[in-house]
């Protein structure tokens, strides 16, 4: 390290700092989050950033766990960065088992990170909306979070066009990977492996499930499950009585009754990559199939157990601040998420400036937003200014204005003025 050396204004590689501007688009995803969240009925939960590393890597063998940023406290705790909020809600949820009321249903926004290969869609630390339903075992669990979700997307002002929800069931593929004759014991290896198809070549899923011990003809048999387009071609491998092709049928005849059945689409390839899913599965994407997932979540009924819990249903979701944003610069424009509100209020000489004083906390104690000037300003500075600002409207006050006890308040997109007195 060399002190004298200039130091980066740049934040680490993979965060992100918020200027005014970022923080437009934030809180415009962040103020629908909880909108969604509050009109569905669910109940806000935070924790602490740092969680207990051994609790992260209970649920170990997968990609996530190899990406979290840990350390060792002066007393020699293994902590670490939650990468994700699941496994916390889980030791929360355990830790109050006979005190809750269940079926709870709880939200949070939760920053998390992760030591990812940059790429786009993909950061290092993000925001994430958390919505979870524990100790329901029916698909009015599932259905209910995906519509809180879907008005969430519609809050922030994603078309509904704009995106799909893809939805699939882990244990359709249990049953039809059963049926192929390929045990049971090989399904958690056979999910991983399938979903990374698309990220990694085909030859090299079949390499990874080689390693794990299924052979070329049971290799074959997976794959060929993929092809598998309707529910319908689905019945006839899986059988009409399948209760996992029933629940996913009964997913969505409410998605019918909810209002979002054109969002949602029957989608076998949709596995995720988080071990600890046990049923239904789902990842949003815009329609386009431009950018990542927008959200991704499932039925994780054994999460609780896994990490000494008692037996809990449970489904949930997490949903970035990263994608989503992205989806809507795109098709809004970058600029979409600048609202103009309350006034900006200037003036001409010292003289003027306990008149401005008097009339921005007149309308500050009204209510409204208001950009008191912090110096004397010309005109043509001023309403420059003016113009550049997040403000509707903007006063000006010179000293005729005082002379006459009235100003003009402009609106600086018509250009209209009021007048408007000063005492
Ligand atoms: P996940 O699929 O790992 O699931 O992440 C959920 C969402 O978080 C993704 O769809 C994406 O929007 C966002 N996300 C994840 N990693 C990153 C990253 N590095 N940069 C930007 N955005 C990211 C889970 O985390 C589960 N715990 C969700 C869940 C809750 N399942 C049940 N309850």
């Amino acid at each position: 390290m060399n002190p004298s050396a200039p130091l980066s204004f740049e934040p680490p590689r993979g965060m992100r700092d918020f200027y005014p501007e970022d923080m437009l688009w934030r809180n415009r995803v962040f103020d629908a989050w909880r909108q969604a969240a509050v009109a569905f009925g669910f109940q806000p939960y935070d924790a602490c950033v740092v969680e207990s590393l051994e609790l992260l890597q209970r649920k170990s063998g997968e990609e996530v766990s190899e990406q979290i940023y840990h350390f060792e406290d002066k007393s020699g705790r293994h902590l670490a960065l939650r990468p994700e909020m699941t496994p916390t809600l889980a030791r929360m949820v355990a830790a109050r088992h006979g005190q809750l009321t269940f079926p709870l249903k709880w939200f949070t926004l939760a920053q998390c990170f992760r030591y990812e290969r940059m790429t786009r869609g993909r950061k290092r630390e993000h925001y994430q909306w958390n919505l979870d339903i524990i100790g329901e075992e029916s698909v009015s669990a599932e259905i209910e979070i995906l519509a809180a979700a879907a008005a969430g997307l519609r809050a922030m002002g994603l078309p509904d066009a704009a995106y799909r929800i893809r939805v699939n069931n882990r244990a359709l593929l249990a049953e039809l990977l059963a049926k192929s004759g390929i045990d049971a014991a090989y399904h958690p290896a056979v999910f991983l492996a399938l979903d990374k198809r698309g990220k990694i070549s085909d030859d090299e899923i079949a390499a990874l499930l080689k390693a794990e011990g299924l052979d070329s003809d049971a290799v074959a048999k997976a794959f060929e499950l993929l092809a598998v387009q309707t529910l319908d071609q689905a019945a006839a491998l899986a059988g009409a009585d399948s209760p996992a092709l029933a629940a996913l049928r009964e997913l969505f005849s409410l998605a019918e009754v909810y209002g979002i059945a054109d969002r949602l689409v029957f989608d076998i390839s949709v596995i995720r990559g988080l071990a600890y899913y046990t049923g239904i599965v789902f990842e949003a994407f815009d329609t386009e199939r431009k950018f990542r997932a927008i959200f991704g979540g499932g039925r994780y009924d054994s999460l609780l157990t896994m990490i000494g819990g008692a037996p809990t249903p449970a489904v949930g979701l997490g949903f970035g601040d990263v994608v989503v944003v992205e989806v809507l610069k795109d098709l809004l424009g970058e600029a979409a998420a600048a609202e103009k509100r309350g006034v900006i209020v200037g003036y001409m000489f010292p003289e003027q400036r306990e008149a401005a004083t008097r009339l921005a906390r007149t309308l500050r104690e009204a209510g409204e937003t208001v950009d008191l000037q912090l110096g004397r300003q010309k005109p043509k500075q001023f309403f420059s200014r003016a113009s550049a600002s997040t403000a509707a409207d903007a006063v000006f006050i010179g000293p005729d204005d005082v002379a006459r006890g009235t100003a003009k308040r402009k609106n600086l997109a018509t250009r209209e003025e009021t007048e408007i007195p000063l005492n």
